[in-house]
């Protein structure tokens, strides 16, 4: 009974290099960037999103974005993807060979002008572009929509504005609308009232889905889409992250927490999670402190 509705094989989006990573004071260096890509690619990860090209004013730790691209070492298979927010950013993500882009709109107009400072209409402006160019130069395209389940600055979002916002993006051109709880205020039911108004407009199998654990909701939230027909799920490795744009906002639901529940489900990933496990206390030590993912943390005391 209970798999029915699940999918049996499920995409894990890394996001920690890149969402995990650009919101964490301590500096980290190219280098260790780049182990920790290579390792989570060790374990099986095959969708890392590795940097983003964005101004290193707005967001310092991502200002070695293209030292990581040059000079991580490369699995075939695996895709390392770019967050880009206008021209600028998808030339010089090409430049460097990024496998795919991402760009990144919003449902909340506050949260657009905080983020990239624009309206929503004036990013699909600048998305434009970068659609454009993409398309000449045969690079996929993954759209992101942010708060769509409550925002810092507005509080509640309504489903169908999500919805148009991921519609246009798909118009568009991006391949994969990946909806994001920025701010992680969402619970399954809410969660299932947003996916059911956005799949009205956009076709299940193109969402993703990007939950940040503010509230302890994400896993319970990935299993309500997951019941919806969603088989691809944003996380970070070590939850790491929040967002600089969404005060108080907590880490990314951790990939090791994920790929143990899909292990539970029975749902394949392709990930090894003993491996995955060391790729996040390898971060995690870097960064002084210890995973925020459960799974990690039973990990260690197994190890003691
Ligand atoms: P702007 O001020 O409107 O644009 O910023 P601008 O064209 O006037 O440029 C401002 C400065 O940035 C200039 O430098 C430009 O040269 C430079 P200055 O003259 O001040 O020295 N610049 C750039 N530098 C490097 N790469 C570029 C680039 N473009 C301009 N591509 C801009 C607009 C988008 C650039 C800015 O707002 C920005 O960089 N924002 C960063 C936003 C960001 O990275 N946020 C975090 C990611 S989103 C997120 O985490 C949510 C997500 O995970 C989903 C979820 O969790 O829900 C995706
Ligand atoms: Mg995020």
């Amino acid at each position: 009974m209970l798999s029915t509705k699940l999918p049996q094989h499920v995409k894990i989006v890394e996001v920690g290099p890149r969402d995990g990573l650009q919101n964490e004071a301590t500096p980290i260096s190219a280098d260790d960037k780049i182990n920790l890509i290579e390792k989570l690619a060790d374990a099986g990860v095959n969708y890392i999103e590795s940097g983003s090209f964005v101004s290193p004013k707005w967001v310092p730790q991502m200002g070695t974005s293209t030292e990581v691209f040059e000079k991580v070492n490369r699995i075939e298979g695996v895709t390392y993807a770019a967050l880009t927010p206008n021209l600028r950013g998808f030339e010089a993500a090409v430049a460097v060979n990024a496998d795919e882009v991402a760009i990144f709109g919003a449902a909340s107009q506050s949260f657009s002008q905080k983020n990239i400072n624009c309206s929503i209409e004036e990013s699909l402006e600048r998305f434009a572009p970068i659609m454009e160019a993409a398309k000449k130069a045969n690079i996929k395209v993954r759209g992101y929509v942010s708060c769509v389940l409550g925002c810092p600055y507005e509080g509640d979002i309504e489903p169908e504005q999500v919805a148009l916002v991921a519609e246009k993006l798909l118009a568009m051109g991006c391949y994969e609308i990946s909806l994001g709880d920025t701010v992680g205020v969402g619970n399954p039911a809410s969660v299932t009232k947003m996916i059911q108004a956005v799949s009205a407009r956009v076709p299940v199998e193109k969402l993703a889905v990007h939950f940040h654990d503010t509230y302890g909701q994400a896993l319970t939230n990935i299993y309500a889409a997951l019941q919806l027909g969603v088989s691809v799920v944003d996380s970070a490795i070590a939850g790491l992250g929040g967002c600089p744009y969404a005060k108080g906002a907590s880490g990314n639901v951790a990939t090791e927490d994920v790929v143990y529940m899909l292990n539970g489900l029975g749902i394949t990933t392709g990930i090894d999670l003993t491996k995955l496990l060391q790729a996040g206390w390898f971060i995690s030590d870097k960064l002084g402190k210890a995973p925020i993912s459960k799974v990690s943390n039973t990990y260690l005391s197994q190890e003691e």
